[in-house]
């Protein structure tokens, strides 16, 4: 089973609501909150009042994504407001093990993600804690990217391992996914998809729409 996941980082602000608004009646099931310190990444994008608005007014699943140094800070108030999964960074964190307990103790979806350098091997002490390995085919910071080609290796290796060993896990892909490369992420195993630029730019029902047709 496939999920979309739509990045609101590209979203237009002015109209967040109304997009959300669109992209949910579209039929997407999931949606991607990038949630930027400064400090992991270069850029600062958005954080608390922007979940928990989306959250009063929305039932999509909320993926928030922690480019976050030392996320385990705000853990709790994030699934507090309402986040639904919860993504860290082990190249972010110090205590990876105890952040995913603790996202697991409040109820919340476990994700680890791992930067377009770090090896998949980076992920394996983890992996019965984590509901979702998250493959990053960009540099974690900016929308509007270009997919690296070197991480779909990547992608096919984390989805051997979770075939032969965690078959429950979810395996998220992030950054520069469009219409054009759609198909080959699904072939080398990505199951969530989480894409930006490729769905507020423009219609954004009909990008929906289209991914969700050659998702099936
Ligand atoms: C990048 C973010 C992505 C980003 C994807 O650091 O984690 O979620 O919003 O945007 P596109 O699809 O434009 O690459
Ligand atoms: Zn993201």
């Amino acid at each position: 089973m496939n999920y979309l996941c739509p990045s609101i980082l590209a979203a237009d602000f002015w109209e967040l609501g109304k997009q959300v608004e669109i992209v949910e009646k579209a039929g997407a099931p999931y949606l991607h909150i990038d949630v930027m310190d400064g400090m992991f990444v270069p850029s600062i994008s958005f954080g608390m009042p922007i979940l928990s608005c989306v959250r009063k007014r929305s039932a999509l699943f909320m993926d928030v994504h922690m480019m976050v140094e030392k996320p385990e800070r705000y853990i709790r108030e994030m699934i507090q407001l309402g986040a639904d999964g919860v993504t860290i960074h082990v190249e972010a964190c110090d205590c990876v093990s105890e952040t995913l307990a603790q996202i697991r103790e409040l109820g919340a979806k476990t994700g680890l993600a791992i930067s377009p350098e770090t090896p998949v091997s980076a992920v394996l002490p983890y992996m019965d804690q984590v509901d979702m390995v998250l493959v990053m085919t960009v540099r974690p910071g900016f929308g509007g990217q270009d997919y690296i080609a070197e991480c779909m290796d990547k992608i096919r290796e984390v989805r051997r391992m979770i075939n032969q060993s965690y078959p429950d896990v979810k395996l998220e892909i992030d950054g520069g996914v469009t219409l054009g490369n759609l198909e080959s992420n699904l072939d080398a195993g990505a199951d969530v998809i989480v894409t930006g630029s490729a769905i507020f730019k423009g219609d954004v029902e009909a990008n929906v729409r289209e991914f969700l047709r050659r998702m099936e």
